[in-house]
């Protein structure tokens, strides 16, 4: 039962089949259909989850930009995730929306998951954590969210179409238990289906995991939206508990729903079912008159500054994983002159490729927070190395404007452009333009060098292209499709298609003329394509040995590394956990100039560092958002502690994860590893990463003074163990206290020796104390028993660990269960 019940049953009884049909469509890329005759408004959803992207795919329209998901899980503190939740309702409000896609819950099986940054840990308890805070923050905000992708989407590799076979146990303590947690304690009022299958059935049509374990089990009474593009079949869809098929126009539901249910192949009850679930929504995010939204407007959250809240998750997410001889924080008054280092310190990573990219109003980049932290004159800067060898969208120095043309050359509309990227979905279109008249989009401007010598230009996209730069044509000829993703258009790489000897300052008119591919049988009509540019590469020996050369004349060298779009983003798979480029080499050659070489990993996820052991302090700050290098100068100067833990397991190299394989074979990916993911596999292989699981020093030093633990007299809870720490350092610190349960002596079952049971942050100042108490959940204690399908406590005397990592633990209690 729900307030909305009656409210959602009378504006049901006045729809006709056809109106209810088309409800459970998109109208378009983002929205569904308003139905006037009930008062129902247009539902607009939008990507999720650094940001809020709106209804339009461009940079004109700019959001704020946070850390990446690995960062705000790397912070442990689901508060901080709610609050960034009120953050993200107050961007959806703004900009219309109605529904943020977002969390996403899917686990780190394997360091090559493509779409790992955007997810939260290795681990489905703090995933569970940080995602319930996410959500009941964006909802306190009276803005839905769809927990996604439902489920085993943890990999990109034909993503469309794989079948992932799980076994129910992992199944149901990995995978699910994220969405489990979050549903019981968010009740969030929306839930993504993933585009794989999941023991056969597509996840769209699953109607096992969907209705019986979803809504059946959990009692989950939101909505659930397919990933865009995954619904495939009508009925198997609407049977198998598919509410909205996204997006539209064109869709299985609508006018094909309509169909199947007058030739008398699906039930209309069915689809009655789905509307309910669609209304309810509608009358959550207040677009149902009659109904009062879940928040009223008064009860909103306080405002909430973005850039501020984004510099503050970004500091509390670096991961501080190496500090010989406290090189830091460095002292601002001793620390004489300061050489920085890397393309990303000058333009920085701030988030990962995909449809998780929003387009923030501005970045500090490491460069931009440093000079401003610093007094003037103590900072070089040297490139160093260019991990990318790409083309990127036009963007420095460009001024650009799109005119669009029909086939008899007619302008239809025109627009100005922020950069050289034009994606226009749907209806998304400039003014007077449509996709039916649409022929060709010309890119025209000009464009006024930073550095003299030979500019690359190139394309990026499908269809015909004629590029022109000053009087010359650099390419005139078209780009076909070879990919089976239907998204490449928009994720693919760029190609370069010439060159043009140009002078710094002097401007120069470039064009690219587009001719849209037609797309009138695809289920989305959009324009996606760039004129993309790269400026003069500098030698590449020069530039290492200009940077050794600061690096030797500074007090302290700075080297930021980074990968790129092309190494992190949905849409593929890693291939390797390498750096791009000659950073290894970078790295190295600078720490052989400068004992006090501080490397910061600018990744949304793990990357191999060789040279770790041979520099003097290492912080990892993930994609750092749009204040990256302010978070970052703040940590580095000490006005603020390196506040996170690794949310999960750093590799020294590729080859000893244990779980790596993310590629199907026949369409069929074995989730072989069974339970043993992330540490529960490293620690099995008795393997030895670079990093473990809740790795993170910070700046002072915690004693672990006692820990009791009181057992519960039944219920969700074994009992609590009670923490107290000491600052035992010179500076105020925060610590995050986990707990680990760890199985009892000789245990037979096949599972994890230890697992995360839970954790609680506290602050102190030097000298003090601060005391927390952690429930360990019954559920560390369990496993799902496949013959009895439920779940199963396993009695002995196990021990909570309480401690500062998994490898770290400085206490321990007996906890007896059963017996
Ligand atoms: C992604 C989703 C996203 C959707 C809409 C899909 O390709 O998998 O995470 O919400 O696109 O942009």
């Amino acid at each position: 039962m729900t307030p909305y019940d009656a409210t959602v049953e009378d504006a049901l009884g006045k729809l006709d089949l056809d109106a209810k049909t088309r409800l459970l469509a998109g109208r378009n890329m983002w929205a569904l259909p308003a139905l006037p005759e009930i008062g129902l408004a247009s539902l607009v959803m939008s990507d999720g989850p650094v940001g809020v992207r709106g209804v339009r795919w461009t940079a004109d329209d700019p959001s704020v930009a946070l850390p990446s998901p690995t960062a705000l899980a790397a912070t442990w503190d689901p508060a901080l995730a709610r609050r960034t939740g009120h953050l993200l309702a107050q961007e959806a409000r703004r900009k219309g929306v109605h529904v943020l896609l977002a969390p996403t819950v899917n686990l780190h099986r394997s360091p090559l998951g493509g779409r790992h940054f955007e997810c939260y840990s290795e681990d489905p308890h703090l995933t569970g954590a940080i995602g319930t805070g996410y959500v009941t923050g964006v909802q306190e905000g009276g803005v839905g969210t769809t927990v996604k992708h439902f489920v085993a989407n943890d990999a990109e590799t034909e993503r469309f179409t794989v079948n992932n076979t799980v076994a129910p146990r992992p199944l149901r303590e990995l995978y699910l238990a994220p969405f489990e947690t979050i549903v019981k304690n968010a009740r969030p009022w929306g839930v993504m289906a993933a585009y794989n299958s999941v023991n056969g059935p597509t996840m769209t049509e699953h109607r096992h995991l969907q209705n019986e374990v979803l809504r059946g089990e959990w009692g989950f009474d939101g909505c659930i939206v397919s990933d865009w593009m995954a619904a495939r079949s009508t009925k198997g869809a609407i049977e198998g508990g598919l509410d909205i098929a996204m997006p539209g126009p064109r869709t299985v539901y609508g006018a094909a729903l309509a169909a199947a249910v007058r030739a008398g192949e699906v039930a209309e009850s069915v689809v009655d079912d789905a509307v309910r679930n669609v209304l309810r929504l509608a009358a959550r995010v207040g677009v149902l008159d009659g109904a009062p939204p879940a928040v009223a407007p008064a009860d909103l959250p306080a405002p909430v500054d973005g850039a501020a809240l984004a510099r503050e998750i970004a500091r509390r997410a670096v991961v501080l994983v190496r500090n010989e001889h406290r090189t830091l924080p460095l002292d601002p008054s001793a620390v004489g002159t300061v050489a920085l280092i890397g393309a990303a310190a000058r333009d920085a990573r701030v988030l990962g490729g995909g449809s998780a990219q929003v387009f923030p109003d501005h970045v500090v980049s490491p460069l931009d927070g440093l000079r401003a932290a610093l007094p003037e004159g103590d900072l070089t800067y040297r490139v160093g190395a260019d991990p990318s060898d790409e083309l990127a969208a036009a963007g420095h120095g460009f001024t650009l404007r799109a005119v669009c043309r029909d086939r008899a050359g007619r302008v239809l509309g025109e627009t100005s452009l922020p950069n050289g990227a034009v994606q226009w979905h749907g209806d998304d279109l400039p003014a007077g333009v449509t996709h039916e008249e649409l022929h060709t989009v010309e890119i025209t401007g000009t464009f006024t060098p930073r550095e003299s010598g030979p500019h690359c230009f190139g394309t990026k996209g499908i269809g015909g292209f004629r590029l022109t730069v000053g009087d010359r044509v650099l390419f005139d000829g078209a780009e076909v499709p070879d990919h089976a993703d239907p998204f490449e258009a928009f994720f693919g790489a760029p190609v370069e298609r010439g060159r043009a000897e140009l002078t710094a300052g002097e401007p120069v008119e470039v064009g690219l003329r587009h001719t849209v591919p037609d797309t009138s049988g695809a289920p989305v009509q959009a324009v996606g394509f760039a004129l993309a540019h790269r400026e003069p590469r500098r030698d590449a020996e020069e530039l290492i040995e200009e940077a050794v050369a600061a690096a030797r004349a500074a007090g302290t060298a700075v080297v930021v590394v980074a990968t790129t779009e092309r190494v992190e983003s949905e849409g593929f798979d890693r291939t390797d956990l390498r750096l791009p480029g000659r950073q290894d080499e970078l790295v190295r050659r600078v720490a052989a100039a400068n004992p006090r070489t501080v490397v910061v990993v600018n990744s949304g996820s793990p990357v191999e560092l060789p040279w770790r052991n041979d520099v003097a302090a290492v912080l990892l700050s993930w994609f750092p958002g749009q204040e990256a290098g302010a978070a970052l100068a703040d940590v580095l100067l000490g006005a603020a502690e390196p506040g996170g833990r690794l949310p999960t397991t750093w590799p020294a190299r590729l080859a000893d994860a244990p779980v790596t394989r993310v590629t199907p074979d026949n369409g069929e990916l074995p989730y072989e590893e069974g339970v043993f993911i992330g540490y529960r596999a490293w620690q099995k292989a008795g393997a030895e990463p670079a990093y473990c699981f809740g790795h993170g020093l910070g700046y002072t030093d915690w004693e672990y003074e006692t820990a009791t633990y009181a057992a519960a007299a039944g219920g969700a809870d074994l009992g609590t163990v009670t923490v107290r720490v000491r600052n035992t350092g010179d500076r105020p610190g925060r610590e995050v206290i986990q707990l680990y349960l760890a199985v009892p002596d000789g245990d037979t079952a096949e599972r994890p020796v230890r697992r995360l049971a839970g954790f609680a942050t506290v602050q102190a100042a030097p000298g003090e104390t601060a005391e927390a108490s952690i429930a360990v959940p019954r559920r560390a204690a369990e496993i799902w028993d496949e013959q009895a399908h439920g779940w199963r406590l396993v009695p002995g005397t196990y021990t909570a660990e309480t401690g500062r990592s998994l490898e770290d633990v400085r206490l321990r209690n007996r906890v007896q269960v059963g017996g």
